[in-house]
């Protein structure tokens, strides 16, 4: 199998407003390897969101290539777009989204019930997922009775429950305390070590500095592009 996971060709994302035209993403060419760690960091309207979008399968470029796992996107239909975002990608966003109705391991079964897995199995997968970021004692709490280190860990256990991958990551830190990204940063460390391929967008170099390669934008521009010596 090749070791490229995500490989973007001189990819363009152009709005229109009005007359004007937005180059919201200009010409970005971007390979991704598996097991890569990885920051995108700009300025707010650098880019950044709309390229986690093109990412995520969420949004289709104007012009260029993405390809997931060798596989041109464009090429794909509503159904293809749906299954690659349930099996292909897991998102951990700033916001958690997590079902407030619903305690921790039915929020972590929910991809696997997309992906038509039965009962038992799903259970079994939730729970070591939940076992992993370290909330194997909380699986039946509900998002209400924990606090949001805790909150941030279930969505990080729904994100992996379905082996993705990529794991997608926007500001995931952004809503959370100093100690608290720090331990969030922790669990993704250990994921990176484990063989995960992680992209996470930041605008803190505090949380880029985890990672192995910082990728700057700006003006919906590739500025840099280096490995990460910081830490
Ligand atoms: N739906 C949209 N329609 C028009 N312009 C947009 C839209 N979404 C984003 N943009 C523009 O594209 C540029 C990049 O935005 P965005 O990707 O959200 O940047 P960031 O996430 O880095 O703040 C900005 O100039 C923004 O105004
Ligand atoms: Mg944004």
């Amino acid at each position: 199998m090749s070791d490229t996971v995500i490989r973007m060709e001189k990819l363009c994302r152009f709005y229109a407003m009005g007359k004007e035209q937005v180059r919201a993403l200009d010409t970005i060419s971007l390979t991704f390897r598996r097991n890569e760690y990885v920051a995108i960091m700009g300025p707010s309207g650098s880019g950044k969101s709309t390229l986690m979008n093109i990412i995520g399968c969420l949004d289709t470029p104007s012009s260029g290539r993405y390809e997931l796992n060798g596989k041109n996107v464009a090429d794909m239909d509503d159904d293809e777009l749906a299954r690659i975002r349930n099996r292909e990608i897991g998102f951990v966003f700033q916001t958690f989204n997590l079902l407030p109705r619903l305690n921790c391991i039915r929020n972590v079964e929910l991809p696997l019930i997309y992906a038509g897995i039965g009962p038992e199995e799903r259970s079994e997968r939730a729970l070591k997922v939940l076992d992993m970021v370290g909330l194997g004692d909380r699986v039946s709490h509900k998002p209400s009775e924990l606090s949001g280190g805790q909150i941030q860990r279930v969505a990080i256990a729904r994100a992996l429950v379905n082996n993705p991958s990529l794991i997608l990551a926007d500001e995931p830190t952004g809503n959370l305390d100093t100690t608290t990204s720090g331990e969030i940063m922790g669990i993704f460390d250990d994921l990176s070590a484990a063989g995960n391929t992680i992209v996470l967008i930041t605008h803190e170099e505090d949380i880029a500095r985890h990672t192995r390669r910082i990728i700057r934008l700006r003006d919906g521009k590739v500025e840099s592009d280096t490995g990460n010596r910081i830490s």
